[in-house]
């Protein structure tokens, strides 16, 4: 299964990703996840992407796009993969359809999980985010089982950088101008499905995985 998760800033991307990833057996992509790691781990693309990522800015497309066609012709992208956070632009969704039609494949399902504006603001301040795993919580809707330690890797959880109010109101913006235009894109492939991201997080994973089925 080829799946792509849209969504506004904190709509719920990565939680559900991650489960679906799960359930699938499938690598779970985040571009977010792999700017983090480099800039965690101070490389030369690290650098670069910070400086965008702290504003609330998009990272330009160039440097986006060969990480991630780079990323889609490991071996265990195979049997599929679910994108969370790419593409985010036009420009990246017609780089994707083209390095997949090279690759003789195509995505079966683009997810837009739907949240409007005031629920993502409230949602942000209270996530907190694994920089090591990639994995995320809220302090109210899905604490770790130890205070800021990841469930998963035993990792830190931390408040991240972009997640100030003023930053994620950028963020949203930069979101309908730039982004939002991807659900016309995909419904016009006929591959896009919409599920209501303001309902329990275990009830957004079931609408989802009834829509994909087993
Ligand atoms: P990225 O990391 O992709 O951030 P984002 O799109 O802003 O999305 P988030 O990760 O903030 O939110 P999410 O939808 O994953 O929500 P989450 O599951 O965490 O990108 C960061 C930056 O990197 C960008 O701003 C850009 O600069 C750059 N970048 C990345 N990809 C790029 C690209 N392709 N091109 C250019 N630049 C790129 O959930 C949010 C919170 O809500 C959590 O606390 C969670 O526990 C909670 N929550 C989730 N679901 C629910 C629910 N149903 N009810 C209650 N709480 C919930
Ligand atoms: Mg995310
Ligand atoms: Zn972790």
């Amino acid at each position: 299964m080829r799946l792509i998760m849209l969504g506004a800033p904190g709509a719920g991307k990565g939680t559900q990703a991650k489960r679906v990833a799960a359930k699938y057996n499938i690598p779970h992509i985040s571009t977010g996840d792999i700017f983090r790691a480099n800039i965690k781990n101070q490389t030369e693309l690290g650098l670069k992407a910070k400086e965008y990522m702290d504003k609330g800015l998009l990272v330009p497309d160039d440097l986006v796009v060969d990480i991630v066609a780079d990323r889609l012709l490991q071996d265990d992208c195979k049997e599929g993969f679910i994108l969370d956070g790419f593409p985010r632009t036009i420009p990246q969704a017609e780089s994707l359809d083209k390095a997949l039609l090279s690759m003789k494949t195509k995505i079966d399902y683009a997810i837009d999980i739907a949240v409007p504006d005031e629920n993502i603001v409230r949602r942000m301040s209270g996530r907190r985010a694994c920089l090591k795993c990639g994995a995320t919580y809220h302090i109210k809707y899905n604490p770790p089982k130890t205070e800021d330690i990841c469930d998963t890797c035993l990792g830190e959880i931390v408040l991240r950088d972009d997640d100030k109010e003023e930053t994620v109101l950028k963020r949203l913006g930069i979101y309908h101008e730039q982004t939002k235009p991807l659900i016309d894109y995909y419904n016009a492939q006929d591959i896009l499905i919409s599920v209501d991201g303001t309902v329990d997080i275990d009830d957004v994973t079931k609408s989802i995985i009834e829509i994909l089925g087993v």
